[in-house]
């Protein structure tokens, strides 16, 4: 018999291979991304496939992503976004920054593209000041220490039916729900989980996924704002 690990990494292929095909652009941000030496940590495109049909149906006219990497998942965002619309993408790195950048470049969507260089823990509250918001969809996938924090960045710049998306909500190890003292990224992903289930402007759940190449479950918080 195969363990359930090896048969969900099996479910996540058979999933990526029936429907979640990538595009050209696709293609190459994931590859030159990998060829430039980012890490590869962006969505796998099983997820990537669910953020463009959340957009889809979501079809907000304002998008804000918190954690750019190499743009692949602001791709599978931007390629559901409707003409008029606008995504503003804010990553920390300028290698990374520069990356997404040049994988946007020659897409159709590239003038929808914006992408912010900082750390968000400084660019969201500015975007708070000068009036940025409210977006109508919202996306985050930063460090995950500070989820708890982009939580609160998220909300002040949300209205009522903006639907706030998170990668990540299941950590890699240890015990479920009842993180290690000594790990920082579960105690504050737990946090996040927490603070969104009891948030009272907030709907929400996690939808488990499937990631990494190992078959491991992992969850993507799905949030709408009341
Ligand atoms: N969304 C991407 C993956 C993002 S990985 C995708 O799926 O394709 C997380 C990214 O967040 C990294 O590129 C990292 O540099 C960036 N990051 C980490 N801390 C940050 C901060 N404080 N502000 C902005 N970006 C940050
Ligand atoms: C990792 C995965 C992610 O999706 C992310 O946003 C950050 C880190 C990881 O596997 O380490
Ligand atoms: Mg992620």
């Amino acid at each position: 018999m195969i363990d359930g690990l090896e048969r969900n990494r099996q479910v996540k292929e058979y999933i990526c291979a029936l429907f979640c095909a990538e595009d050209n652009d696709l293609e190459f941000a994931r590859e030159n991304s990998k060829k430039e030496g980012l890490k590869e940590i962006q969505v796998p495109a099983n997820v990537g496939k669910m953020l463009y049909l959340l957009t889809k149906m979501q079809n907000p006219k304002k998008v804000l992503e918190i954690g750019t990497l190499g743009g692949y998942s602001t791709l599978w965002i931007a390629k559901a976004l409707s003409k008029e619309a606008k995504i503003i993408t804010l990553e920390i790195g300028e290698k990374q920054a520069d990356q997404a950048k040049k994988h946007f470049e020659n897409t159709s969507f590239s003038e929808q593209i914006e992408v912010r260089v900082g750390n968000a823990l400084t660019t969201l509250p500015e975007m708070l000041y000068k009036n940025e918001g409210p977006f109508d969809l919202i996306f985050i996938d930063a460090d995950k220490e500070n989820y708890p924090t982009y939580l609160d960045h998220a909300l002040a710049l949300s209205r009522p039916g903006t639907l706030i998306l998170s990668d990540n909500l299941i950590p890699k190890r240890g015990p479920i729900a009842v993180p290690d003292a000594t790990d920082i990224e579960a105690i504050a992903i737990y946090e996040f989980n927490e603070k969104m289930q009891k948030h009272p402007r907030l709907d929400s759940t996690l939808l488990t996924t499937i990631v990494g190449d190992k078959g491991r479950i992992d969850g993507l918080g799905i949030a709408l704002v009341k």
